[in-house]
């Protein structure tokens, strides 16, 4: 089981011709590389930094969820008890090919960037249902 934390974010990290000109979109990629592995992507929209402060008991009111996205049901529960123990719901979002809903680009890969200090803050909470909204707008 490998968790693919990976973003391709031309935007910010520069193009690379290998990923524009590859058939299958940057997102699913790893998963290509790794036939013999179950991919998960987890833990690409959220700066590390702000994994580290925004982690909460179970139950409390600000505690906020992480998606996750993965073709394989036994790989996601592992991730999701990961995500548990670290402080955070796990959101499941589908097949590893419906992580494009938390990609660069999309209003989810900023869910818990308060946009008016982003990466210098300490970092938003983001429920459940607010990720929810987000993952679908
Ligand atoms: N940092 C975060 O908070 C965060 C959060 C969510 C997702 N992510 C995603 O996680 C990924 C890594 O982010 P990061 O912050 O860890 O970046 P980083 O600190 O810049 O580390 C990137 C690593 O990739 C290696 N690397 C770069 N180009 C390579 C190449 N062509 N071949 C082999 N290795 C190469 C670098 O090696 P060298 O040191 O030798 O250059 C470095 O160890 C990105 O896709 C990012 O979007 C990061």
């Amino acid at each position: 089981m490998v968790i693919d934390t990976l973003n391709y974010d031309p935007a910010r990290q520069g193009r690379v011709p290998e990923i524009d000109a590859a058939d299958t979109p940057a997102h699913l990629l790893l998963q290509t590389h790794l036939t013999g592995s179950r991919v998960v992507k987890a833990f690409s929209n959220i700066f590390f930094k702000h994994l580290a402060t925004l982690g909460r008991p179970t139950g409390a009111s600000d505690r906020s969820a992480l998606p996750i996205a993965g073709d394989e049901a036994t790989a996601k529960e592992a991730v999701a008890t990961l995500i548990d123990s670290l402080g955070y719901d796990a959101y499941d979002v589908g097949p590893l090919a419906e992580s494009r809903r938390f990609a660069p680009g999309t209003p989810a890969q900023h869910a818990y960037l308060d946009p008016a200090d982003m990466f210098a803050a300490p970092g938003r909470p983001a429920s459940t249902e607010d990720l929810a909204k987000l993952l679908s707008a």
